[in-house]
């Protein structure tokens, strides 16, 4: 049988979602990366020249005030919802009194429309506001977080899901998404890991794109697109030991080579704004990093949209112990290159001031008021200010069946196999009666995990017993006990053991869906445990000892320590959290629906001790490798292996996939000349599969030392029960650049090393040579 995938998504979505706004669906899985990383849509078409926009910008700008500029930099909170720590109760008479450009935490059409009204009818010049959100996974519609999407390591769906929330949430009065978050994250510990895409440059940048695509479809003039923020710039994904908001210090060749790509990457695809990041970098905030947002950003990259600053993060300049005071820090955020001021009201009090002192020049006012004016009249806002606020376009959109579709397909394709002892997986139809045991096994408000925007998270989500319910075979019976805790403080305690061992004893397989609390990451949701909180690795070994097969379904947004789970269960299903029909898309892989096709974007480790611990680390002088089992002077621990519990790249599937070893065209290239790498992949299974089929290099020698493996190329495929495919990969010197010695950009010629495989741990190797 082929994926449900494949049918769900060019059949429905195809009609369903406005014409022309998604490249068509493929009807196989999703093609090479490099494909469709040259999908049709062009985000960045914004940046076309337009002359009439030029005139009504600057004829606008003539007639406004120094007040009223300012006005255009200040982006504040509604009191709808509370994303930070403060709230300024007197946003309406702010908004009346033309000293707000933008807000954000306001939906729905009506509300929209009503804080639209006060600036529209209230203001001297009308000039319409900005709407803003955090539409991280979804608007109303949840997908999975976004650590869990880029486990499905399908560029299309990706950017089909962020399509989707544009189409949401602008029906919802919003213009303007606070996503995607690219910072590239290598600490689990880290609450926000959960809504990146994981720890891979490679990877990470090719999201980035899909999801600037979608958000922005091909053209910002269309009522149903948003603009997209690459945030946080930069380096926040650095934060020392895990913990948010943290110094970052790390080198200027690290901050090029990997935090920095994913930002290219997205200011390439035509983000239209880009957000600051709450940490410093080189001891300088990025607030105020004229480095980060002028000199990169702007200069090299050639960034034309707007930067709007984290969460009061001028304000945090002082604190930070860079500014004596918010004016001092006004200052240095407006000239560093920022032009956007969120909920801080820093500029509100006090940029007037700093240029009538002559500490900031009006030009850099109004570069940044331009830029911002500019948006508005891309998003015809000057033409309509309430075109987004439309009740009936919002009430045919939200929740649209095709979307709750696109949602259940994302969800499938996201999860990952991790462990399947004895092929326990999919359910034998001799599993009669399944009980369901743990703190997430029916838990509406955790399927849709942290940042869900609009999502409702009391009524809509699927649970997993409502899933496996709804899609059970006939004459299975399913029943629920909830057994343990997930919460901190319920560590040690066992009143709901008894009654979940009960009901494991009297059933033929036992579900464990345990993980963390939807709270537990996300922002501010740092934990120096990977571990299983609350009770629930208590109750998962009772349950282990009553001899019934045991599947772990994994509910969090981060890779927990499970090295006890991988030698005990007999399954292991890591589902993240996997959205509003995240229940459905779960059964659909435990009944054997859908064949599990994801792979993890993110290391496992086996303990929070080996962090961090990513794929691309470096060789070192004394590899583990260099000396016999148990040698000391080597680099490694002396009670834990080096490797990961499961590398990334990883997971399985219910069908197996053979790799015939990799063949070269050429054995040298020269710079600019192309290799092919290819390799026959045969589904050697029982049944219809996907692969991600992955491709890394290695240089071996370097004027700087060069990681063990870096993710070069990677390609989805649908393999049926039997079928073999040659995958070919080109690769050129360019792919293989990185930051030199002398702080140059390139390749370097020598021998290279390359794999392809199903993850980061396997594959079979080839050798090249670049030369001059
Ligand atoms: C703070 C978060 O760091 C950022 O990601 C988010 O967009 C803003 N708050 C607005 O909610």
């Amino acid at each position: 049988m082929p994926p449900i995938s494949r049918n769900l998504t060019s059949a429905t979505l195809a009609t369903l979602l406005v014409a022309g706004s998604l490249a068509p669906a493929p009807l196989t899985a999703a093609p090479a990366a490099t494909a469709s990383d040259k999908a049709p849509v062009d985000a960045a078409s914004w940046q076309r020249a337009d002359p009439a926009m030029d005139r009504f910008i600057a004829d606008l700008m003539v007639k406004m005030t120094l007040d009223e500029k300012i006005g255009q930099l200040t982006l504040l909170t509604s009191n709808w919802e509370s994303t930070g720590p403060t709230m300024r109760d007197s946003y309406k008479e702010d908004i009346r009194a033309g000293r707000v450009g933008a807000i954000f935490n306001a939906y729905t059409a009506k509300y929209t429309r009503e804080l639209q009204a006060l600036a529209v009818e209230g203001t001297r010049l009308k000039i319409p506001l900005l709407f803003g959100y955090d539409v991280i996974h979804g608007h109303r519609t949840i997908f999975p977080i976004s650590l869990g999407e880029a486990a499905s390591w399908d560029l299309q769906a990706i950017e089909k899901a962020a399509r989707i929330s544009a189409i949401e949430a602008s029906a919802e009065g919003i213009h303007w998404t606070f996503s995607p978050m690219v910072d590239i994250a290598r600490d689990p510990r880290w609450g926000r890991i959960s809504e990146g895409a994981g720890e891979d440059v490679y990877l990470g940048s090719l999201i980035a794109k899909a999801r600037v695509r979608g958000y922005q479809g091909g053209d910002l003039s269309r009522p149903d697109t948003i603009l997209a923020t690459a945030k946080h710039f930069a380096a926040y994904g650095a934060a020392q030991a895990g913990r948010d908001y943290h110094t970052v210090d790390i080198s200027e060749r690290t901050m090029r080579d990997v935090y920095l790509p994913p930002f290219k990457a997205a200011a390439d695809a035509g983000a239209a704004t880009f957000m600051t990041a709450f940490n410093e970098y080189d001891g300088v905030p990025a607030s105020g990093s004229h480095y980060l947002l002028t000199d990169v950003l702007r200069k090299k990259w050639g960034f034309k949209g707007f930067v709007v600053t984290d969460y009061t993060s001028i304000n945090e300049m002082v604190p930070h112990g860079y500014a004596k005071d918010l004016k001092q820090a006004g200052e240095q955020a407006i000239r560093a290159g920022v032009d956007m001021d969120m909920q801080g009201a820093v500029f509100m009090e006090n940029l007037a001031k700093s240029v009538a002192e002559g500490k900031v020049d009006t030009a850099r006012i109004d570069a940044a008021v331009k830029a911002i004016l500019e948006m508005k009249y891309r998003l015809g806002l000057f033409d309509d200010p309430y075109r987004y606020a439309d009740a009936a376009r919002e009430k045919a959109t939200i929740y649209k069946p095709a979307f709750l579709e696109a949602a259940r397909d994302v969800a499938r394709k996201s999860i990952v196999l991790l462990k399947n002892k004895d092929n326990v997986l999919p359910l034998a139809a001799s599993a009669k009666s399944i009980a369901v045991i743990g703190p997430l096994g029916n838990s509406k408000e955790d399927m849709i995990g942290s940042w869900s925007a609009a999502g409702d998270r009391r009524t809509r989500p699927v649970t997993l017993l409502e899933g496996l319910q709804a899609g059970a075979p006939k004459g299975t019976t399913i029943a629920y006990a909830k057994g343990a805790s997930y919460h901190f403080d319920d560590v040690g305690k066992t009143d709901g053991f008894a009654e979940a061992l009960a009901l494991a004893e009297k059933s033929d397989v036992i579900i464990a869906a345990m993980g963390e609390h939807w709270n537990m990451t996300g922002e501010a949701a740092s934990r120096t445990s990977l571990d299983l909180p609350g009770n629930q690795q208590a109750l998962l070994e009772a349950l282990e000892k009553t001899g019934k097969p045991v599947i772990l379904v994994l509910m969090s947004g981060r890779p927990n320590s499970i090295e006890w789970a991988d030698a005990n269960v007999d399954a292991i299903l890591e589902a993240w959290y996997p959205g509003t029909m995240g229940g459905h898309a779960i059964a659909d892989i435990l009944y054997g629906r859908y064949n599990p096709s994801g792979k993890l974007p993110v290391t496992f480790p086996r303990t929070v001790g080996q962090v961090p611990i990513h794929y691309d680390m470096k060789n070192t002088g004394r590899p583990i490798e260099l000396g016999a089992p148990g040698a000391k002077y080597v680099s490694r621990y002396l009670n834990t292996p080096n490797t990961p519990l499961y590398p990334f790249g990883y997971g399985l599937s219910y069908t197996s996939f053979t790799y015939s070893p990799v063949t070269l065209d050429r054995s040298k290239i020269r710079p600019g000349e192309p290799l092919t790498a290819s390799v026959t992949v045969t589904n050697s299974g029982p049944r219809d599969g996907e692969e991600v089929v992955q491709l890394y290099v290695r240089d071996l020698v370097g004027s700087v030392t060069r990681p063990v493996k870096e993710l070069k190329g990677f390609q989805k495929i649908g393999l049926k029960k039997g079928e073999t495919r040659t995958v070919r990969f080109t690769l050129t010197d360019a792919d293989l650049a990185f930051t030199r010695q002398d702080m140059s950009w390139g390749s370097e010629p020598g021998a290279f090393k390359l794999w392809i495989g199903p993850s980061s741990a396997e594959g079979s190797e080839a050798s090249f040579e670049l030369t001059e």
